[in-house]
């Protein structure tokens, strides 16, 4: 009997090409050191290289995985190159990889519990894992959504929901005059996705309020006090107050149980953005960072950034997801099922934006037990760790400046030559630094601005991190600076005297 076909290709084609397309995925993995982590292709190279049109007739699977080679791994910023130290390291791990083949191959859409069964409640187990992992208290109701901006929009959404008075959700907010100005708070180094939920949300960029922070940049909380006191007294109402648990230039940890004291005052939602920094509560030493979380009304926390899980995968829990379901339940005739109550099998379509939903969870489960408890507390000590060793080296060296506190994964650093004082030439020098290490390839670094300097962020986090990569790291940017003084020595440009060298005793 011949095999029969899967619609594209027959089972036995489809085995031979899924072997080769793993044995593709292996090696690009095993030797992804070799390519740029930085794509070098110039923009509009790729689109150059690609027919106008797609063919008329089908193609061979060798051809695509030629083109793989040739085109679409030149154009490639390696996410997941052990040298991406960028942004935030959102690495995958290949357990993450296969869960992400898994879900592909069930293709379901778990919009209701009856459209999947099996993605409706392994999502509910798998984030209830993940909230005993960083110690959570019960009761919360998590789900995942693609990306924390979304999250962290629907907890909003929900917090405006939560002002039944307003009656937003059946007037909606425009062309009426009998409502007040609304107002979100958060930290002066709150993540965007904070403001463009309140321009979805109908708040506008005025519906944002941002807080001083102190010294290490987290929140004042008296400032944030002062500030919804102020807006009171003004006819504002105040909507939520977001918190950050590693914010996104600093990695600085907002202290939670302050803001929640403020919004405990004031009535006030309260969304905790742990994104990034959530994941460190596993690691028992760290379980501080999210102290005071479980006075939140909501909670972010993203699998995709700090916990080897391929993009897309954000929890978003919510101690109140009667009212975050009320924010966005609509059910159509076409997508009634038996009524049940929601607490047994939920309909995860009712808490959020999206009808078609992926089976997320999946990869992540796949993730939580291929590593285990242990071996992500194992990884992500050995990212802080890297972090205090290039921190140290950087504070024992009189040609470099530690920007902020480093009490995560992240060193915030400048070159900064002894004598040197001009700020402007601090940033131009820095900035330079940095496309020089990124040119050569190895490592690729991003940048922010603290305090209103150029500074390089160098973000561990990669499931492959090894304890010399900070050495090894430090060695090319001191090489890179040094090459860029004499460049600008060469040039005739003024140059920053020389500098000292470090005491490698104090390292
Ligand atoms: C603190 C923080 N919150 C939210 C986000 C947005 O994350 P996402 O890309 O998942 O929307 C980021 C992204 O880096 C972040 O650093």
């Amino acid at each position: 009997m011949p095999d029969p076909s899967l619609g594209d290709m027959r089972v036995d084609e489809f085995e031979a090409a899924a072997q080769r397309v793993a044995e593709w995925m292996a090696a690009y993995l095993r030797d992804i050191e070799q390519h740029p982590v930085l794509a070098r292709t110039p923009p509009g190279w790729l689109r150059e290289q690609l027919p106008a049109h797609a063919p008329d007739t089908a193609e061979d699977l060798d051809a695509v995985l030629a083109d793989l080679d040739r085109l679409i791994v030149p154009a490639t910023t390696h996410w997941n190159s052990p040298g991406f130290f960028a942004y935030f390291a959102s690495s995958s791990s290949a357990a993450g990889v296969l869960g992400e083949m898994l879900s592909a191959a069930f293709n379901v859409n778990a919009m209701l519990w009856r459209t999947s069964p099996a993605a409706t409640e392994l999502e509910q187990v798998v984030v209830d894992w993940l909230r005993r992992l960083l110690g959570l208290p019960e009761p919360l109701f998590g789900v995942i959504n693609d990306t924390a901006s979304s999250s962290t929009l629907y907890a909003l959404a929900a917090a405006r929901e939560s002002l039944t008075d307003l009656r937003i959700r059946d007037a909606g907010m425009s062309g009426r005059n009998d409502l007040p100005q609304l107002r979100v708070y958060a930290s002066a180094e709150a993540h965007s996705s904070v403001d463009k939920a309140c321009l979805v949300l109908g708040l506008g960029t005025r519906g944002v309020r941002r807080i001083a922070v102190d010294d290490a940049y987290r929140i004042d909380p008296g400032a944030l006090r002062r500030a919804l006191e102020e807006d009171v007294a003004a006819g504002v109402r105040p909507m939520a107050v977001v918190a950050t648990v590693g914010t996104t230039s600093t990695t600085s940890v907002d202290s939670v149980r302050d803001v929640a004291d403020v919004c405990g005052e004031h009535g006030v939602w309260l969304h905790v953005d742990a994104a990034y920094g959530g994941a460190a509560a596993i690691v028992p030493e760290l379980a501080w960072v999210l102290g005071g979380a479980e006075r939140g009304d909501s909670i972010v926390v993203n699998p995709h950034k700090w916990l080897f899980t391929p993009i897309d995968c954000s929890v978003l829990w919510t101690r109140r997801p009667d009212v975050l379901r009320a924010a966005f339940s609509l059910v159509p005739e076409y997508l009634r099922s038996d009524a049940r109550a929601p607490e047994d099998a939920p309909d995860l379509m009712d808490y959020g934006m999206s009808l078609g939903r992926r089976f997320r969870a999946l990869k992540l489960w796949l993730v939580l037990r291929r590593f285990g408890r242990e071996g992500i507390v194992q990884l992500i000590r050995r990212h802080c760790e890297m972090a205090r060793r290039l921190a140290a080296l950087v504070e024992a060296s009189a040609r470099w400046e530690l920007m902020a506190p480093a009490p995560l994964s992240v060193v915030c650093l400048r070159a900064h030559p002894s004598g040197v004082t001009d700020e402007s030439q601090l940033d131009a020098l820095s900035e330079r630094v940095m496309r020089r290490v990124n040119e050569a390839g190895r490592f690729f670094l991003s940048h922010t601005r603290v305090r209103d300097r150029y500074v390089i962020r160098v973000a561990f986090g990669h499931v492959r991190a090894t304890e010399s990569q900070p050495d090894a790291l430090w060695e090319e940017l001191e090489a890179a600076q040094a090459a860029e003084l004499s460049a600008l020595s060469a040039s005739g440009a003024p140059t920053p005297p020389a500098s000292r060298p470090a005491s490698p005793s104090s390292i």
